[in-house]
């Protein structure tokens, strides 16, 4: 016999569209984007990464003296990653060579939550602890998985800022200090973004009583997709499959007959256009001016017009910074990689914000599945 179930006339709003799902003091989107109340111009402009950490993670901007004790132990912990982590990587690395970086990046955080025995959220000090030295394990991580993969044993983390020291590490170059200053604003400018997709998983994790590395593990999971931050990388296979700026109308008319979505385009909040994208935009093309990059710019500008005057769509953060992270030579496959690097900073922070005032995170849904009906043992199925 069937029973039927009553469909609720609930509604719900799909992909959590518009809901509020919890309040924050770590970033506000509401109209410019501010972290902990400071304009992201300003924090731009400054282009320091290591202040905006220790602001995201203390509540205040730092001291010089709180500066430089912060940036020592973010240092201390780039490079001092646990032997046995980087042995495990360097056998993964001889297995799998042409993983993605994102699943070694995402293996090696959740080792370290083995490893450190992070199995309960301890007291506010100990995750802040915990938290700075994931913003400087991650690159260093990341950088030893680069050499593994390149024939190289990884190499000594360099002294210097998170900025210079992971640009060296990944272009295998000492970098001038206007691209260390450039590189440091994309990683203050993707530090942070109230409840994403990946920091809303990490506070679900976080939630539930879970530890510090389950959180931002399930963060890097929640990144590495596409329509979230894998997105920088898509935008630089798309600025090479166009070619030159003449075939560009052409790419997007197709684009919108097949219904493809164009990557680094769009955003659930910013409906008026990305700030992070303007301010970043404009320092690309002041950095490749009088380059070779200055072709991709003229591309990159012809799209954004196509794609306002057909759709009314503009840029979000990984359409510029795609471009930028190109023109500073670093490879495509560690895009999204630096991304979990500089946003470590902001999921460290909600992880921290969701304990201290924690009730577990578990909505409801709309079942649309058959209705009620008798189970049949399988010797009677046939
Ligand atoms: C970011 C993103 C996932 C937001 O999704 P969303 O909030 O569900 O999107 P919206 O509700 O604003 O979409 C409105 C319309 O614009 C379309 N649209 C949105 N972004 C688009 C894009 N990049 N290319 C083509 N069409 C797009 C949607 O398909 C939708 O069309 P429809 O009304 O015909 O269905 C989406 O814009 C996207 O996929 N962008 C590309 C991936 C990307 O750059 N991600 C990084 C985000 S920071």
């Amino acid at each position: 016999m069937t029973a039927s179930l009553a469909q609720p006339a609930a509604d719900f709003a799909k992909g959590l569209a518009g809901v509020i799902a919890g309040q924050t003091r770590i970033c506000s989107l509401d109209g410019t984007l501010r972290y902990r109340g400071y304009d992201i111009d300003a924090l731009a402009a400054a282009g320091d990464f290591e202040e905006v950490a220790y602001l995201l993670l203390h509540g205040e901007l730092p001291t010089r003296a709180e500066l430089a004790a912060f940036c020592d132990r973010v240092s201390a912990a780039a490079s001092t990653v646990d032997a046995t982590v980087i042995d495990a990587l360097a056998r993964l690395a001889a297995t799998s060579p042409h993983a993605s970086v994102m699943d070694a990046l995402r293996t090696g955080v959740s080792m370290l939550g083995l490893i450190e025995r992070d199995d309960t959220p301890g007291p506010r000090a100990a995750l802040l602890d915990q938290a700075e030295r994931l913003l400087g394990q991650t690159p260093a991580i990341l950088a030893a998985w680069i050499d593994l993969t390149s024939g190289r044993s990884p190499q000594p983390w360099p002294a210097g800022s998170i900025a210079t020291s992971l640009l060296e590490r990944l272009t295998g170059r000492v970098p001038s200090p206007e691209h260390v200053a450039l590189f440091g604003t994309t990683l203050v400018l993707y530090a942070e973004h109230e409840f994403n997709a990946s920091t809303f998983a990490a506070r679900t994790v976080a939630s539930t009583g879970s530890d510090m590395h389950s959180c931002v593990t399930a963060a890097i999971g929640a990144l590495k997709g596409p329509l979230h931050g894998g997105a920088n990388e898509k935008v630089l296979e798309v600025l090479g499959e166009i070619g030159s700026a003449d075939r560009a109308d052409a790419w997007v008319h197709e684009q919108f007959a097949a219904k493809r979505v164009v990557m680094g385009f769009g955003h659930r909040v910013y409906k008026d256009g990305d700030v992070r994208a303007k301010l970043l935009g404009t320092m690309c093309r002041d950095m490749v001016r009088g380059t070779a990059g200055e072709k991709i710019e003229e591309l990159a500008d012809r799209v954004e017009r196509m794609m306002l005057e057909k759709k009314s769509l503009k840029p979000n953060l990984d359409w510029p910074a795609a471009r930028v992270y190109h023109a500073l030579g670093l490879p495509v496959k560690t895009f999204t990689p630096i991304f979990v690097v500089a946003r470590m900073s902001g999921w460290t922070a909600h992880v921290i914000e969701q304990i201290s005032d924690n009730r577990i995170i578990r909505p409801l849904s709309i079942y649309t599945g058959p209705p009620a009906r008798d189970y049949v043992p399988v010797a009677s199925r046939g």
